[in-house]
């Protein structure tokens, strides 16, 4: 699967996200290793800390159907910035990730950044 390929499910997704307060709708697609994707929206709520972002969406999905080994995720958010994932989802991905996760950052033009996990949460905490 292409990039391109990969951000068009994370814009799907994004279509699916249920956001009553912030109207900021992200999508995420997960990509196993092996080539199964899993996507994810925001999904919010009314006490608004109780709110869970696109990408752990997606890796709680992929987690409780078995899949914990993750080689792509792409993000999307209709937005005039690259949509890069929360600290709390870095930190959420590395539990499952050595940092070699590849995430692609995309923006309302389609045009996207990546990076990897590692660079984007050096020092991650783990015990
Ligand atoms: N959000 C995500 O879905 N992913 C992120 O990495 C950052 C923020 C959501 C949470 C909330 O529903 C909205 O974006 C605004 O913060």
């Amino acid at each position: 699967m292409t990039d391109k390929e990969l951000l068009t499910i994370a814009r799907e997704a994004s279509g699916r996200a249920y956001v009553p307060y912030s109207k900021f709708a992200v999508g995420a697609a997960l990509e196993c290793r092996g080539g199964r994707v899993f996507t994810g929206c925001n999904v919010e709520n009314a006490a608004l800390g109780d709110t869970i972002c696109a990408e752990r969406t997606a890796c709680v999905k992929a987690v409780s159907e078995g899949y914990r080994d993750y080689v792509r995720l792409a993000i999307y958010a209709e937005s005039q910035n690259y949509c890069m994932p929360c600290g709390s989802c870095r930190q959420f991905l590395s539990e499952f990730n050595d940092g070699e996760l590849e995430i692609l950052c995309c923006k309302a033009d389609g045009r996207y950044v990546s990076y990897r996990l590692k660079e984007l949460l050096p020092y991650t905490f783990n015990y």
